[in-house]
């Protein structure tokens, strides 16, 4: 047989097989048979009608056929042997949160060990029925079928995770219920909630009324404010915090959805709202006085007797309304600066024999520890509480990278991996242009979904430490729950897959196809979530005969790549790109990736044809390792870098050194002008340079000055465009200086720091 027939054959059995079980996260087995079990109001419902948790497992299958099809599945009816549905508990699953689901004609069959696995075999249930299950209105001419399946499903992980910061932004409670509503979706088990940081307290105390009156409102805009704590003239208020009624509430909504939440109270850094709140908790100065208010408003707790006093009261209050057998006592980023001078914390240090800023930071953490324990809950921490030696019982939380959660599980303790290049939902999604503006980094879709929890390296015994991995939402530049949405959706989706679905189960294709079925389903959810779903990758090389070729990846089959190079033509009905294509002139690349003839994913990219593309070049300083994700020829590549962004492929950055970059051309050049452009953004410690200098040599080692010019500080942040001409000379070798602009000036953010010098391309005409 020609192979395209058989191909085209074998297309319907692969497209329905794949149609028929698109489950989101991918269960650990399922066969599909065949025929298709049929709901309707004949339709009867087995199960223990006495198990109240049973009930609620179940509840959503029934609210959703009244709303969506109709008719009330839960109404007790006479058992029917033409359409059942049938659900029972049995302790011989091995795992609490396995189910098995069976569908057959007349007969669905759901077997768990506890409710919580009915509730998982009922998400995967909902999966299966048409979309418009999920509307709330009633919905006609739908056949409320399901294809006939065995599946039998477990989940990777115990813990599956996401974590939102609310206390950069407060975020609204009817927010927080759709966000469950979507987690308990994608079978996650825990909402870790930060509560407490320097920009917000939202916990409500009744013990401490003013972290309410005080710490709950900062003055600030409500973007940005990661830094600017501190008033200023004709700042508004902005803040909020939650009862403990509702959050009580909220709890309960959680656990209907069989989702704990996490609690975290930050301590003993990042609690400038308690501390502007009760100064008391403040250190003292190396005179014995406190530090003035607010003008020297501290981060980090006195480690004095009051400070136990207030936090073991706070905890108190917060495991009342928390029931999680976890409370989240943070432990992160403590500079410690105050504790060295503080006469009480350096009192603390002698009487207990502590010799570091390190082991006071233990000893604050053990001694939250006990108290927490004491009243039967077991602490986390972020990775920093390994520092001075772990509390005996910490679960670690392991952020900075993968070392910290290593550590802790060859120290035999419970880890959450959290790395932030995986799992750092504030981080962007995508280097194309026009993206809402993040805090940095790039954690694309595919990165999240190529994450495995358990490190290489650890042995088995210790791999049985890792309870799971979480995704974190921090929220300094997100304002309010569409954008929350926009970073969560579908990073957090994928993670439900790390978290659930068995390594030989995962495939990035595969999730594509079954993601963009289940974004049908966030639609309904009216979720803003993102729509870069690859990661569409540019690289440039120049052939022997000086031809500039580009390659575009990152697109796994059966995705294509259309392109085009010409501005003017759309990018869903131009080429589909099979090959690298040279470059011939200077023009703007645009590839998008097409489902259902939309755009699903768009890449866009500025190339320019010049006279030092290709040539051999030298840096005297290479650029810092965490802005050099081109390489050190980036600024010879061809690509422009992004306008608003300095974190993409094709800025270099240096901190406290010159750029300093020589090019060798291959034959002698007539060289007269340089365009380039300097990233401009003093919110984030990056200023354009001082002053930058091209210098000329025949022999590489003897240069000559030809043009110099300072430049000066943009009114506005961004690219900054910069331009410097010499008359026209032939060039053997061609040096361009960019002296960065050095101590950031007082009254900008990181006054006193050196200023970071961001470049793009070196455009030599
Ligand atoms: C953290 O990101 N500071 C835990």
């Amino acid at each position: 047989m020609n192979r395209n027939i058989f191909l085209l054959f074998l297309l319907p059995f692969f497209g329905r097989a794949q149609q028929l079980a698109s489950i989101v996260p991918e269960p650990a087995s399922v066969t599909m048979e065949n025929g298709r079990f049929v709901f309707s109001s004949a339709t009867s419902v087995q199960f223990h009608r006495g198990d109240r948790e049973l009930i609620t497992a179940l509840y959503p299958l029934f609210l959703k056929f009244k709303q969506a099809a109709g008719f009330d599945l839960g109404k007790k009816k006479k058992k029917s042997s033409l359409s059942l549905i049938e659900i029972r508990l049995d302790s011989r699953l091995t795992n609490d949160e396995a189910y098995r689901l069976s569908i057959k004609p007349n007969r669905i069959s759901i077997r768990a060990k506890t409710p919580a696995g009915v509730f998982y075999a009922v998400q995967s249930l909902l999966q299966l029925l048409p979309v418009q299950i999920e509307e709330n209105t009633k919905q006609e001419n739908i056949s409320w079928s399901v294809p006939c399946v065995q599946i039998e499903d477990a989940p990777r992980f115990g813990y599956r995770g996401v974590m939102l910061d609310v206390a950069r932004h407060y975020m609204p409670l009817d927010f927080i219920k759709k966000l469950i509503d979507l987690l308990a979706m994608q079978k996650m088990n825990r909402l870790h909630l930060h509560l407490t940081d320097s920009q917000g307290w939202r916990f409500e105390s009744k013990k401490y009324p003013k972290l309410m009156q005080i710490g709950a409102y900062r003055k600030g805009t409500p973007l940005n404010t990661t830094y600017d704590y501190n008033s200023r003239p004709g700042d508004s208020l902005y803040g909020g915090y939650y009862t403990q009624k509702q959050l009580k509430d909220l709890v309960k909504y959680a656990a209907d959805r069989f989702i704990t939440i996490i609690p975290e109270i930050e301590m003993p850094a990042h609690s400038k709202s308690a501390l502007a709140s009760y100064p008391e908790l403040a250190c003292l100065d190396s005179t014995g006085k406190r530090f003035a208010y607010p003008e020297h408003i501290q981060d980090e707790y006195c480690t004095k007797d009051e400070t136990f006093e207030f936090l073991d009261t706070i905890l108190s209050e917060v495991m009342d309304v928390f029931p999680s057998p976890y409370i989240h006592i943070a432990g992160d980023e403590a500079s410690k600066v105050n504790w060295k001078t503080c006469p009480l914390c350096q009192k603390r240090m002698k009487e207990e024999g502590l010799r570091t800023g390190e082991e006071l930071q233990s000893y604050f953490i053990r001694r939250i520890e006990k108290f927490v324990n004491s009243r039967g809950r077991n602490i986390i921490g972020w990775d920093e509480i390994l520092q001075g030696g772990l509390a005996p019982n910490a679960t670690v939380m392991s952020w900075t990278g993968i070392e910290g959660g290593i550590k802790a599980a060859q120290q035999k303790h419970n880890v959450i991996m959290t790395p932030g290049e995986y799992c750092y939902f504030d981080h962007y999604q995508t280097n194309a242009p026009g993206e809402p503006v993040a805090i940095g980094g790039l954690t694309t879709l595919p990165k999240t979904y190529s994450y495995d929890p358990v490190p290489a390296g650890l042995t088995g015994d210790e791999a049985k430490y890792i309870l799971g991995a979480q995704g974190n939402l921090w929220t300094e530049f997100i304002p309010e729950p569409s954008k929350a949405e926009y970073m969560l959706f579908p990073r957090s989706i994928a993670l439900a897959e790390v978290d659930w679905t068995p390594v030989s189960r995962k495939d990035y294709a595969g999730f594509i196809s079954r993601l963009t079925r289940y974004l049908k389903r966030l639609d309904v959810y009216q979720v803003n979530y993102s729509r870069h779903l690859f990661e569409i990758r540019l690289n440039t090389s120049l052939t022997q005969g000086s031809e500039l070729m580009a390659t575009l990846s990152g697109v796994p089959g059966p995705y294509q790549i259309h392109y085009t190079l010409d501005g003017s033509k759309p990018v869903s009905s131009s080429s589909l790109y099979s090959r690298p294509f040279s470059i011939r002139k200077s023009c703007t690349l645009t590839a998008a990736v097409l489902v259902d003839h939309q755009i699903i994913d768009l890449e866009k990219k500025s190339l320019v044809l010049h006279k030092a593309v290709g040539q051999q070049i030298s840096l005297q300083t290479p650029p810092s390792r965490y802005y050099n994700k081109g390489g050190d020829t980036a600024w010879v590549n061809g690509h422009l870098g992004n306008d608003d962004r300095f974190n993409d492929d094709d800025w270099l950055g240096w901190n406290g050194s010159n750029f300093d970059g020589t090019i060798h051309f291959a034959s002698t050049t007539q060289t007269s002008t340089l365009h380039t452009r300097f990233f401009h953004e003093p919110a984030s410690g990056v200023w354009v340079p001082k002053i930058v200098t091209v210098q000329i040599s025949d022999n590489g080692v003897d240069f000559k000055t030809v043009a110099e010019k300072k430049m000066d500080v943009p009114a506005n942040a961004g690219a900054a465009p910069f331009t410097l001409s010499w008359p026209e000379a032939d060039t053997k070798y061609l040096r361009i200086i960019a002296s960065p602009y050095g101590a950031i000036p007082s009254g900008s953010p990181d006054a006193g720091d050196d200023a970071w010098l961001f470049v793009d391309e070196m455009i030599v005409e």
